[in-house]
């Protein structure tokens, strides 16, 4: 019996684009639904993007435009990022959609029915300058243990300490640099200990991998938390049902984004969401028809594992089989560095190198557990190079060419030898299906090796080249089982690199294969036109790479539209502001933050003034003394953390090395007005 399985990925932050890490967990997923497609089970894959929060609502201010166009264009970003790496999702959806909200309100509303839902006042960071509530990480300031500057709101990178933002000693807004102020807010609160004894239920009966189920104990006996649901505006995502202010925080609507995914696809094709995901109809449903896996890195294993069951749990709505838990990706054995140029984004790797190479080494690499995977580089190369070169793509170069070109490109049929071949190959079968199953890519790619070396082996020891001289016939039998060999490898092969299947299927002149058709064997069989396999990579297209994902280095897309214009202001509106020529008479680099630079400015009349210019990824200090530059002089006086800024300077270009400060004729007066 064909199983009926729903997949999801985590939904990537729709603030950032797609990297190489990401990919662990998108091809992790992929591999998997492809297998069971192969299989012959039913198997949708969901995902979408991860659109709200605090984060992509200052990234759309910063770049003037409405969040939702932010995360329109993310969106394209993403999913084109995943078709260049042959991720097929059944559907990409997005959290800011009417599914979701309505599937929030409704696991709210029944949440709160349940009694699991309080509210209490909690004190919260508040910037005076950007009205609003601080995330953790949008306030910085003084470690409070080991006094290291410029830490986030929640803990220390120096000391490893956790503190709240206000434990923080000299705290400052992260966006503009204002002191921030302490706020009273009523909060909505989850009361996840209400669901702990079915959560222990849960994992018992095997919802995660062993190693993970140690953790979640550690977790049990610190206790479970009260969770805060709720953030103030404004803040980008929906609202609390009878809320004017307040909004569901964005890891509440997360998850609920993979039910909306599954109910945008069910609507669109005719399929019985409740048969799917049972539980959000108005009357109970039975267990439904589907097994539901989410995939998910080690990082989210807290909202994963407790929060969004429980939620489930309350709710009455069904929760996943299993999670499947991965770890993070290393390169060249460190965490992804920009200034080392490993943090690689899928767009720059897909501009140096083949796509299904990265699948096969990840494929290589990846188990069931949650241990970190390492990209070695060197190792990468090798890899690519004399398995899939050097064994699969050359067992088939070396005999489809010559049946093409001198033996009418037509099979024979095994001889005993042959089969003994073939029957090797087919008998790994179920031992390749179970590692798939059960998530261990990196055993069926060495038991898939292994095999492939033995046809190669069979291959040397028949000499096909000897032969085609003197004795056509059986080269047309050895030439028939190695290229069987190849039909049945690629097989095993295809949920890694469908691209790769597709190529051997076009030139063996077959239909796209499947795990059924393993039993058969390809006799009297005419095939097509040879066309190469897989290409060898060199080193230079690795480095090239690295360069191109170096930091600073990144070019911005080309494509990317023009901004749209701000709202109309009238000449009137123009005239209050007040731009004169000013002097540097000092400038300097400012400590913590990198992208300032303070400078002293002769602004005419004996007046002198500071201010703080976020030009130094353009501008070294000693470049700017005695430059004559724009100065808005009427702009309100803003106290951040360095000192008081009385002013600004203007500059016009796309930012990073592109900042063009306008400057003025040297022999311009300071204090000079500009009309
Ligand atoms: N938006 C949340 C997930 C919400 S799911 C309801 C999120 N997004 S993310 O973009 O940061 O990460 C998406 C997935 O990619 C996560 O499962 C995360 O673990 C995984 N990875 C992100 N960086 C990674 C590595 N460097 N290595 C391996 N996986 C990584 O978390
Ligand atoms: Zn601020």
């Amino acid at each position: 019996m064909a199983r009926k399985i729903a997949v999801t990925s985590a939904l990537p932050y729709a603030n950032g684009p797609i990297h190489l890490g990401h990919l662990v967990e998108y091809l992790q997923t992929d591999i998997w639904v492809r297998f069971q497609k192969m299989c012959g089970n039913e198997c949708l894959y969901f995902c979408a993007d991860d659109t709200h929060g605090t984060p992509i609502m200052i990234s759309a201010r910063k770049a003037g435009i409405d969040p939702e166009e932010l995360i329109g264009r993310m969106q394209k970003e993403h999913k084109a990022d995943f078709d260049g790496f042959h991720i097929e999702f059944d559907n990409y959806y997005s959290t800011h959609s009417p599914e979701n909200k309505h599937f929030s309100e409704l696991i709210f509303n029944r949440l709160n029915e349940a009694g699991s839902i309080v509210t209490r006042d909690v004190e919260q960071t508040y910037c005076e300058n950007c009205r609003m509530a601080l995330p953790d990480r949008f306030v910085r300031g003084v470690c409070p243990k080991c006094k290291a500057e410029h830490q986030y709101g929640d803990s220390c990178e120096v000391c490893g300490t956790t503190y709240r933002p206000s434990d923080l000693i000299n705290p400052y807004c992260a966006t503009c640099g204002a002191t921030p102020t302490l706020k009273t807010s009523e909060h909505y609160f989850f009361k996840l200990a209400d669901y702990e004894q079915q959560l222990r239920d849960l994992i018992t009966k095997g919802h995660t991998q062993k190693s993970v189920a140690n953790k979640l104990d550690e977790w049990f006996t610190a206790g479970l938390k009260d969770w805060d649901i709720s953030r103030d505006g404004p803040y980008f995502g929906f609202k609390i049902p009878g809320e004017e202010n307040k909004y569901f925080y964005v890891w509440l609507d997360a998850p609920i984004g993979y039910m909306a995914s599954a109910k945008n696809y069910c609507d669109k094709n005719n399929l019985d969401f409740d048969k799917l995901w049972p539980g959000t109809g108005s009357t109970p449903s039975d267990s439904g028809d589907y097994e539901l896996y989410h995939f998910i890195g080690k990082d989210i294993m807290y909202f994963h594992a407790l929060f969004w069951p429980a939620m489930l749990i309350g709710a009455g709505i069904k929760s996943a089989e299993k999670l499947f838990i991965h770890g993070f990706l290393t390169v060249n054995g460190e965490k992804m560095s920009k200034s080392r140029g490993t943090f690689i984004r899928a767009s720059t790797y897909l501009k140096h190198l083949d796509p299904e190479s990265l699948r096969y080494y990840y494929a290589g690499k990846l188990t069931d557990s949650i241990d970190d995977i390492d990209l070695k580089f060197e190792d990468f190369i090798n890899k690519i190079n004399s398995d899939v070169v050097g064994k699969f793509a050359n067992l088939a170069s070396r005999s489809g060419p010559m049946l093409t070109k001198q033996l009418d490109a037509q099979l024979g049929q095994l001889d005993a030898q042959g089969r003994e071949l073939i029957d090797k190959l087919v008998a790994a079968k179920d031992g390749i299906i179970d590692d798939y199953e059960n998530l261990r890519y990196a055993a069926a790619v060495r038991s898939i090796v292994a095999l492939a070396d033995e046809a190669n082996r069979y291959v040397e020891q028949n000499q096909p080249w000897v032969t085609i001289k003197t004795d056509p016939e059986k080269t047309r039998t050895v030439l028939t089982a190695t290229l069987n060999a190849v039909r049945i490898l690629t097989i095993y092969l295809k949920p890694i690199m469908p691209k790769y299947a597709e190529k051997v299927e076009q030139f063996l002149g077959i239909k796209p294969l499947s795990f059924a058709d393993i039993g058969s064997v390809l006799e009297n069989h005419k095939i097509n036109h040879f066309e190469r396999l897989a290409e060898r990579i060199d080193e230079k297209q690795v480095n090239a790479m690295v360069e191109e994902s170096k930091e600073g280095q990144v070019a911005q897309p080309a494509e990317s539209p023009a901004e749209p214009f701000k709202p109309e202001c009238t000449i009137d509106d123009f005239a209050k502001i007040d731009l004169r020529i000013a002097k540097v008479l000092k400038a300097e680099s400012v400590e913590g933050a990198d992208r300032l630079l303070h400078l002293v400015l002769d602004v005419g009349g004996g007046i002198e003034k500071n201010v703080f210019a976020g030009i130094a990824t353009a501008y070294q200090p000693e470049q700017l003394n005695g430059k004559m530059v724009v100065f808005l002089a009427n702009l309100k006086p803003r106290k951040m953390k360095f000192g008081l800024s009385e002013g600004m300077i203007l500059a016009s270009g796309s930012g990073g090395k592109d900042i063009f400060m306008l400057t003025a004729d040297p022999g311009a007066q300071p204090g000079q007005e500009i009309h």
